[in-house]
Formats: structure tokens, C-alpha cells, sequence
């Protein structure tokens, strides 16, 4: 047992705690993406945070940064090794074997959210503990699922206001790729360019080649800048995969850049591969994918299943809202209550519980600071929560059978009969949503009976994010330069 030291406990380096006041970023992202996962079909599955360290080494592999230097394994009590999930990708393949799901009609649609641990470096954009929302399609080998992955996912990040741009390669399968690696080691043996590389580099030329491509290195960009290209090493089948699902994010709008030095740091891929960035950020930092996914049509049959073709796509949840926050795109306003209920004295406020449960039988949106005795202190929070009402209820108006109705915008208050507080509440906040100048009506109330003229205004009933910030839509159709000529190449 380590010894309990006096220092005040506080969080560890690269753990983040999400605030009360950040939850609304957290809700308004799975709010957008729950509405697109349910349109496209995708089912919700739930997976142990822990998880055999084999299916990492198998699935993830061996010689990527996240399994051999970022794994947070260890020995449990039982003297297994075990593994707290750094990706949802080996353990969604892992379910799929060992519930049969080759026997559903295929493809099975997934998609996972929840906390990854990856023992990395922290810094900006990048944490130890971070969350994924993390969708896979298995049991199809048709284009069509990529492209509707990176459609998914762009639209998703559009609908939350961030402009972006995609990414995409093809980094060829088993039949065409070697013979592209090889030819890459050619390039790299001639000319001493081989020496000029980064150490990361001399060691990923034995051990995994194709990383090299995405080293952020300077000199290194230098010597790959000239080197080959895998597009002009694709088999006829990755050359038309990759095509059609060109032609269909042609075919809906999406911006996208070929970049052919893009090849993931998963072992598992094959064919498509993209990430997603924000359009004006700054590309050459190694942490500013917002999505990151591709084609892994070999991963089940590794983890001992039969062979079968798989495509997915995984979101950084906390980066993304970080770059929201950058923005200042503020999540729409949570529909503000109808209705907040204010009590004087203890019985007041055992009435006012019953009122409160009443009103929200009914369907309005109530609020409350039950533990408040001031009204001052509860008129306060009934502004601050945004209530358009407060209904009041003291010593005096119980023994009357009246309740108090405070308009909150125009500060007008008025006693009404309190066996028809249901009925003058819906009416009033009829009114008020109509957004248009109102009467005050007081034939409910005991006393009074002129009319009261006042501007309420209604709900703003808005729904999209707002971007202070916020630049021209996207380009539809991009035809970049580069594009261009790596299309004609295909
Ligand atoms: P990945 O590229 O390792 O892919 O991660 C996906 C996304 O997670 C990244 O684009 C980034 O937004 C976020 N991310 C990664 N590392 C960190 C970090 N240390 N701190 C904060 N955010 C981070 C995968 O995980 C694959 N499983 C995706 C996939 C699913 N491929 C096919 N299916």
C-alpha cells in the first residue's frame, strides 16, 4: 500500500474533471449525434472498460505508439494481464465474434461513447483519459459504408457549427502494398536519404514502414516529399473502392483534400483511411484531428474470426468541444421553465411540493430553490434560471386559497384564486408565447380589474449553435489542385 501523504489530493496529469457549467457542450454533441447514429441505424452497444491486453496487442498492434508506449495495463489480483481500453475498434470486433453476429443480417451498425486511456504525453488537445464517440460498420466490403461514415461524421461536426474538411487516402490491402513498401525503401535506401530521417523513422522503416509517412518531423516531411505515392501503387479493386467513395462525397458537398501521406497510426487499416480536421486549423500539429478512422477489413479474421470486411470512424469528444469553446459557439439555451414556485414558511412550502409536482404532471416546466427561505433569494434564482413566472405562495394567501403570479420580465404581480392557478397558468403562458404585446387579464384575480398592457416576449425557440465567429458555409465541390491530380492519377 503507497502511504497516505497531507498534500491535498488533486487530479492526475492529463485526467480531466467535465463541470456542471461544460455539461451543456457534452449534451447538445450526443443530442446532434443521437439523432443522425438513430437516422442511419446505428445500434447502441456497451463494452467493459477493461479488457484482455491480447486483444490490444492482436487488434490495435504491436508496433503502434498506442500499444507500445501508451497502454495503461497490469497484472490484476487473478494474475491476468489486462488492459484499460485505449480504442473501441478491438473490442467492438472482440463482441461481434463472440456473439455471433456474423449469423445478423450484415452489415451490423455500432456505435460506442465513453472514456479511452491512453498513457500519452499530455498536453493541449491531448489527455490520458479522453472520450470517443465511436461508430463501426461491420459485415460489408461496399464503398458505400465509407463514404456514409465520413458523411456521418462530417455532417455531424458541421451541425454543431464547426466548418471542416476531410482528409482521405487509400493505403492499398494486403495484394498492393508491399510492393509500394518496397519501393519506398528503395527511395529511402538511395541517396543517403535513409540517414537524414529522425530516429522515430530509422526504427519505423524496419517495423512499420508506412508510418513513416506521417512523421511530423521537418527534415523528414523534406525527404517523403519527393517519395512515392501509394496511389500509384493501388490494385484495380482499392482503385475503384477508393473512387466511388470520392464520387459519392462529390455527389453530397463534403469538402475533402487526398492527402497521400495520411496513414493512421492503427495498424489495422486498409483502403480508405480520413481524418477529419477543423478547416482553419493548423495541420501540422500532430493533435488536431478531430476524427480519425478508416477501412480494417482483416481485423475480425485477426482476432480469430471469420474473414469479414469492417469500416469505422472514431470522434474526440473533448477535443472537439475545446475547438467550440475556441469559437465561442455556444450550445442553443436549454428551453428555459414556464413556471418557477416560490414559498414563504413551512407550510407554504409543504404546499408549494405538492403545487410544484402538480405543475409538472401537467407538463409545465417548473423550477425551485425549496432550500431558500428569503423570496428575495428565490425571485433571484427564478431570473437567473429564466423562469417567464413565479408563482408565490405565503401564510397570508394559504389561508386565503390565493396564490401570488409574478410576470418576471415586466415585475407585475397579481393575486389569483388558487384553485385556479392550472388553468390561469396555461392561459398566460399561451399568451406569452405568442411573442406579441399582451393584456394582462385579471378576471382570475380577487382584487383589481384593469388591464395591464406589457411587451412579453416569447421563447426564442432557436435550435442551431451560435458562432460569433462564424465564416462563409463551405465550399461545395472542392477541386483543389491537389485533388485534381491525384484523381487523374487514379
Ligand atoms: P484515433 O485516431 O486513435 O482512432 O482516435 C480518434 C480520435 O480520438 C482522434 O481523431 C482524436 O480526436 C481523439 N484522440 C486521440 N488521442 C487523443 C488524446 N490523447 N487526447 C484527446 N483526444 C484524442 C481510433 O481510436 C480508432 N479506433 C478509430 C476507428 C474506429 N477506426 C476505425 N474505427
Amino acid at each position: 500500500m503507497p502511504r497516505i501523504s497531507n498534500k491535498p489530493i488533486q487530479l492526475l496529469k492529463g485526467f480531466k474533471d467535465i463541470l456542471p457549467e461544460h455539461q451543456k457542450y457534452w449534451d447538445f454533441f450526443m443530442g446532434k449525434a443521437l439523432v443522425l447514429l438513430q437516422s442511419y441505424g446505428y445500434g447502441r452497444i456497451d463494452l467493459p472498460v477493461i479488457e484482455q491486453t491480447n486483444l490490444y496487442l492482436k487488434g490495435t498492434g504491436k508496433h503502434t505508439d498506442i500499444v507500445s508506449k501508451e497502454l495503461y495495463n497490469f497484472e490484476d489480483k487473478g494474475g491476468e494481464n489486462v488492459t484499460v481500453r485505449p480504442e473501441f475498434t478491438p473490442g467492438i470486433c472482440r463482441a461481434y465474434i463472440e456473439h455471433g453476429m456474423l449469423n445478423r443480417p450484415q452489415p451490423v451498425k455500432f456505435y460506442a461513447y465513453g472514456p479511452v486511456f491512453r498513457h500519452d504525453n499530455p498536453q493541449s488537445g491531448r489527455f490520458r483519459q479522453f472520450n470517443q464517440l465511436d461508430l463501426e460498420v461491420i459485415g460489408s466490403e461496399n464503398p458505400v459504408v465509407d463514404a456514409e461514415l465520413i458523411i456521418i461524421a462530417y455532417r455531424l461536426l458541421e451541425s454543431l457549427g464547426l466548418s471542416v474538411e476531410v482528409r482521405l487516402n487509400s493505403i492499398g490491402c494486403p495484394e498492393c502494398r508491399p510492393e509500394y513498401i518496397t519501393s519506398l525503401k528503395q527511395y529511402l535506401s538511395s541517396g543517403g536519404r535513409k540517414k537524414s530521417l529522425c530516429e522515430n523513422c530509422r526504427e519505423r522503416y524496419t517495423k512499420n514502414p508506412l508510418r513513416m509517412l506521417d512523421c511530423k518531423n521537418e527534415q523528414c516531411q523534406q525527404v517523403f516529399k519527393e517519395a512515392p505515392q501509394i496511389v500509384d501503387f493501388l490494385c484495380d479493386q482499392c482503385k475503384k473502392n477508393f473512387m466511388e467513395v470520392l464520387e459519392q462525397l462529390d455527389d453530397l458537398g463534403v469538402l475533402y483534400q487526398l492527402d497521400v501521406r495520411l496513414v493512421r497510426g492503427l495498424d489495422y487499416y486498409n483502403g480508405t483511411a480520413f481524418e477529419i480536421y477543423l478547416k482553419q486549423d493548423d495541420l501540422t500539429k500532430s493533435q488536431s484531428a478531430l476524427v480519425g478512422g478508416g477501412r480494417y477489413d482483416g481485423l475480425i479474421e485477426i482476432l480469430g474470426g471469420r474473414p469479414t470486411p469492417a469500416s469505422g470512424f472514431a470522434i474526440g469528444i473533448e477535443r472537439l468541444i475545446s475547438k467550440m469553446r475556441e469559437l465561442k459557439i455556444e450550445p442553443p439555451i436549454h428551453k428555459k421553465p414556464d413556471i418557477f414556485v416560490a414559498q414563504l414558511g413551512s407550510e407554504a412550502r409543504k404546499e408549494c411540493f405538492r403545487l410544484f409536482e402538480r405543475l409538472m404532471s401537467r407538463g409545465f416546466k417548473v423550477a425551485e430553490a425549496f432550500s431558500k427561505d428569503g423570496l428575495k433569494n428565490q425571485l433571484e434564482r427564478a431570473d437567473s434560471v429564466g423562469a417567464k413566472f413565479s408563482l408565490i405562495l405565503g401564510q397570508r394567501e394559504l389561508l386565503d386559497k390565493t396564490i401570488i403570479i409574478r410576470d418576471m420580465q415586466s415585475g407585475i404581480q397579481e393575486i389569483i384564486n388558487y384553485d385556479k392557478v392550472m388553468d390561469v397558468v396555461s392561459k398566460r403562458l399561451e399568451t406569452a408565447s405568442s411573442s406579441v404585446k399582451v393584456y394582462i387579464d385579471k378576471d382570475n384575480a380577487n382584487k383589481g380589474s384593469d388591464k395591464n398592457e406589457v411587451e412579453i416576449s416569447g421563447p426564442s425557440g432557436k435550435d442551431e449553435p451560435i458562432d460569433k465567429n462564424k465564416k462563409p458555409k463551405y465550399k461545395l465541390n472542392p477541386s483543389s489542385d491537389d485533388n485534381e491530380r491525384t484523381i487523374n492519377r487514379l
